[in-house]
């Protein structure tokens, strides 16, 4: 069967709809894990299409979004492939009323792919403890746990790091979505 997604890389059309998924996935995931206090500027639009701006002018950084067969953008998948001493996968989110459809493990396999093509072999992120269905997620795709750390983006939070040593089964056939 046809994938519904493809991925493709973003143009700066595709900067504001990453944002509204972004901001409302930040409300309904992080909400209930962090203080009002640190969530409140990533719920805040204009504030966060700057930060999303200002990553983009670095140089380094990979941005690709899913798109369904209407051509809307539906989740996004932010990564750094220079990163020492592996590549970080920054951010990864998929439309609340997208999930559970393979969308998350194409943006996945694809940075995987990017990442191995460019010569890197492995990779890091960091889930914001207890967020386990995002844990849970990352698990199926072959990550593995490999400690706790806070996070340097806000005082009093920490992350759990998972890593995975080589791409190679992630990029082929680990985690593909039913089709
Ligand atoms: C984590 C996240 C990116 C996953 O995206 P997604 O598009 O829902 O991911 P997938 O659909 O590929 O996989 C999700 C589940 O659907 C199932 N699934 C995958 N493809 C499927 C398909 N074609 N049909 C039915 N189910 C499918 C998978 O088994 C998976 O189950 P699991 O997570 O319990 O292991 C998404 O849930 C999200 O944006 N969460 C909020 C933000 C967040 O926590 N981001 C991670 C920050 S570290």
């Amino acid at each position: 069967m046809t994938p519904q997604f493809s991925i493709r890389d973003a143009v700066a059309e595709d900067l504001e709809s990453v944002r509204d998924i972004k901001v409302d996935n930040w409300a309904e995931t992080y909400r209930p894990l962090v203080k009002p206090a640190v969530l409140e500027p990533y719920l805040d639009p204009p504030g966060q299409l700057d930060a999303l701006r200002e990553q983009l002018v670095l140089t380094g950084t990979s941005l690709l979004v899913a798109v369904d067969a209407s051509g809307m953008v539906v989740g996004f998948a932010l990564f750094y492939p220079r990163h020492q001493p592996e590549p970080w996968m920054e951010s990864l989110h998929v439309a609340l009323s997208t999930r559970d459809r393979g969308a998350g493990t194409l943006l996945m396999r694809e940075a995987a792919s990017r990442l191995l093509a460019g010569g890197r072999r492995s990779l890091r992120l960091g889930v914001v403890v207890g967020n386990v269905a995002a844990a849970r997620f990352y698990e199926r795709l072959g990550g593995v746990m490999i400690g706790e750390e806070p996070v340097d983006w806000a005082e009093g939070v920490r992350h759990w790091i998972y890593r995975w040593p080589d791409l190679e089964a992630l990029a082929t056939t680990a985690g593909a979505p039913a089709e």
